[in-house]
C-alpha cells in the first residue's frame, strides 16, 4: 500500500497536522474488508478551501480499462485499483473518520446503495454542471450579493482584488509610458492605443489604472490619455454594466464587449498585433479545467460526477415544496433560466427571485464532484485545447513519480488566443493564482475550491509557459510587486526580445 501525504507545510510548525490519527481509522476499516491492499493508494491532502467539492474521505477508483470497454459495473472489475483521498483538514476526529471511511469504502463496493442524488453523467472536470453554476454566479451576481449582504471580492485572496492596488498599476503605466516614448521617438506609435482588460468584475481595477493612467498623463503631459481606448471585455452583460457604471467618468475612452475569454480572438479579432496592454486578474482561475494524472507511469483522465448527499438532497426539496426525485429537473431549470426566469416561470414555488436565489446557494453549499481516473490511450489522445494535445503535458508529468494536475484548459486558450493580439511591444500581464513547478502538484491542494457562488483552480503556470515559449513569447512568473508574500503571482508575456 502506498501512501502519499502533500500538505507537507503542515507537517512542522506549532500546530502539525496529526497524520497518524486521521489514518489510524482508515487502516482499521480497511483491515476488515477485503480489499486487495496491495493495489490501494492512500493521498490525504488539506483542502484549504472551507467550501468545496470533495468528501472529508472519498474513494476513487482507478480504471483498468476505458469504461466503453468494460462490461462489469464500477468498483466490480477485479483489475482496479483503488485511491482513497482523506482532507487533513476534516478528519482530526477519529470517531468522525471512521464513520466516514465507512461510508466512503460503502459506497465504492456499492455506488447503487451510495445514498447520492446524481446531477450528471460521468465527464471531463471541465464539462461539469460546476461551471454552468460558475457562470450563473456571475450572469446573476447582483441577487446572490443580496443574499449574502457582500462582495464577491471579499471572497478573493486577501479580501479584495490585488488589481485595484496602485502602486503596481503606477509601475506598469510607467513602463507603458516609456515604451510609447521611445517608439514615439522613432515615429512609430500608431495614433489609437488599444489596452485591453478581460474578465472585469466590479470595474474597480479598470477604475484604479484609468485614474493612474489621466493622473501620469497630466503630470507628463504626453497627451496619451486622449488617444487611449481601454476595451473592458467580459462573458456576463450584467457585470459589464456594473463596471461600465464604475468607470463613468472615464466617458468614451472605455468601450465594453460582451465575449468569451477563453475565445477572445473571436470578438478581439480586429486588435491583431495593435494591444499594448492586455491585462487580466483572477480570471484565469475561475475558467474551466480538466485534471490528467499519471500513475504508475499511465496516464489518466480524471472524470467527476457532480452529487447532492441524499440527506442533502431531502431537506432541499422539501424547504422548496418538492420531492427529491424532481430536484435535478428543477436545479436543470434553474441553471437554464437563471433565478427570475425561473421564479416567473413558477411562482408557486417561488413567488419571489429571491425564493430561486436561496434554492440555488442550497444546492450550491451542497453540491459534491466524485472522481475516478479513466485511462488514457495515451497523452496525444486528449485535446488540451484547439491544436494542442496532452503531449505538451509529458515533460510536466513524467517529471516526478505518480502526479496529478490541472489542464487548465480555459486559461490556455484564453492565453493562446490573446497572444497574437499584442502588438510587437505590447505585453499581457495577468495577476492570478499560478503553480510554479510540477512538484507543487504534490504538495498542496490546487483545487478545486469554492469562492462564494463561483469556482476556483490554480493555474498550471509551466504549462503556459510551454505554450508561450512555443510561440516565440517570454513568459515570467513572478511575486506580485504590491503583495510579495502572496499566493497571487504576476505572470507576463511579451514577445521574445
Ligand atoms: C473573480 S472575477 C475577477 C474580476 C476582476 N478582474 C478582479 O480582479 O477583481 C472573474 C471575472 O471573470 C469573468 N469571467 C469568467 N469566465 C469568463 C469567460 N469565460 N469569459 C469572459 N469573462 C469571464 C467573470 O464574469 C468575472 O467578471
Amino acid at each position: 500500500m502506498r501512501i502519499d501525504v502533500r500538505p507537507v507545510a503542515r507537517l512542522r510548525g506549532p500546530s502539525p497536522v496529526d497524520v497518524p490519527a486521521a489514518l489510524a481509522p482508515l487502516l482499521d476499516a480497511l483491515g476488515d474488508t477485503s480489499t486487495d491492499l496491495a493495489q490501494v493508494r492512500i493521498v490525504c491532502d488539506w483542502i484549504q478551501y472551507r467550501s468545496n467539492f470533495a468528501e472529508p474521505v472519498s474513494c476513487r477508483p482507478v480504471l483498468a480499462e476505458h469504461p466503453a470497454a468494460r462490461r462489469q459495473a464500477v468498483g466490480q472489475h477485479p483489475e482496479d485499483t483503488l485511491e482513497i483521498a482523506l482532507d487533513l483538514r476534516r478528519c482530526g476526529e477519529a470517531e468522525l473518520t471512521a464513520g466516514a471511511v465507512k461510508e466512503a469504502l460503502g459506497s465504492y463496493a456499492d455506488p447503487a446503495a451510495a445514498g447520492r442524488t446524481m446531477l450528471e453523467p460521468w465527464t471531463p472536470a471541465s464539462g461539469s454542471c460546476i461551471w454552468r453554476f460558475n457562470a450563473l454566479y456571475w450572469q446573476a451576481l447582483s441577487g446572490w450579493e443580496q443574499a449574502t449582504g457582500r462582495e464577491y471580492e471579499q471572497a478573493l485572496p486577501g479580501g479584495q482584488s490585488d488589481a485595484r492596488q496602485a502602486d503596481p498599476v503606477r509601475e506598469l503605466i510607467s513602463e507603458l509610458f516609456r515604451v510609447w516614448d521611445e517608439l514615439d521617438a522613432r515615429h512609430a506609435l500608431p495614433e489609437e492605443l488599444y489596452v485591453v482588460e478581460l474578465g472585469v468584475g466590479n470595474g474597480n481595477q479598470a477604475l484604479t489604472w484609468l485614474d493612474e493612467f489621466a493622473e501620469l498623463d497630466r503630470v507628463q503631459g504626453r497627451d496619451y490619455y486622449r488617444r487611449l481606448h481601454y476595451l473592458m471585455g467580459d462573458y456576463s452583460a450584467h457585470v459589464l454594466d456594473r463596471a461600465r457604471q464604475a468607470v463613468a467618468r472615464h466617458g468614451d475612452r472605455v468601450n465594453t464587449l460582451v465575449l468569451d475569454a477563453t475565445r477572445p480572438g473571436l470578438t478581439l479579432g480586429f486588435l491583431r498585433g495593435k494591444a499594448f496592454c492586455v491585462y487580466i486578474s483572477n480570471v484565469y482561475d475561475n475558467l474551466p479545467t480538466d485534471e490528467l494524472a499519471f500513475l504508475a507511469g499511465r496516464p489518466y483522465l480524471v472524470e467527476v460526477r457532480g452529487y447532492l448527499r441524499d440527506e442533502d438532497a431531502a431537506w432541499i426539496a422539501r424547504s422548496y415544496q418538492a420531492e427529491p426525485g424532481d430536484l435535478p429537473g428543477v436545479i436543470e431549470r434553474l441553471l437554464r433560466l437563471g433565478p427570475d426566469l425561473l421564479a416567473e416561470a413558477a411562482p408557486g414555488r417561488f413567488p419571489e427571485p429571491a425564493g430561486a436565489v436561496s434554492l440555488w446557494r442550497d444546492v450550491w453549499g451542497a453540491l459534491r464532484l466524485a472522481e475516478r481516473y479513466t485511462p488514457l490511450e495515451g497523452l496525444d489522445a486528449y485535446q488540451v485545447s484547439p491544436g494542442v494535445t496532452g503531449e505538451i503535458l509529458r515533460p510536466l508529468l513524467e517529471s516526478s513519480g505518480d502526479i496529478r494536475m490541472h489542464v487548465s484548459n480555459g486559461a490556455l486558450a484564453s492565453f493562446a488566443g490573446t497572444l497574437p493580439l499584442l502588438h510587437p511591444f505590447g505585453r499581457l500581464l495577468c495577476h492570478d493564482l499560478f503553480v510554479t513547478g510540477p512538484g507543487q502538484y504534490q504538495a498542496g491542494f490546487r483545487g478545486p475550491g469554492k469562492y462564494d457562488g463561483s469556482v476556483v483552480n490554480w493555474v498550471n503556470g509551466p504549462l503556459l509557459q510551454l505554450v508561450g515559449n512555443r510561440r516565440g513569447f517570454d513568459v515570467r512568473i513572478e511575486p506580485f510587486s504590491g503583495r510579495p508574500s502572496a499566493t497571487v503571482k504576476t505572470l507576463t508575456a511579451q514577445v521574445r526580445g
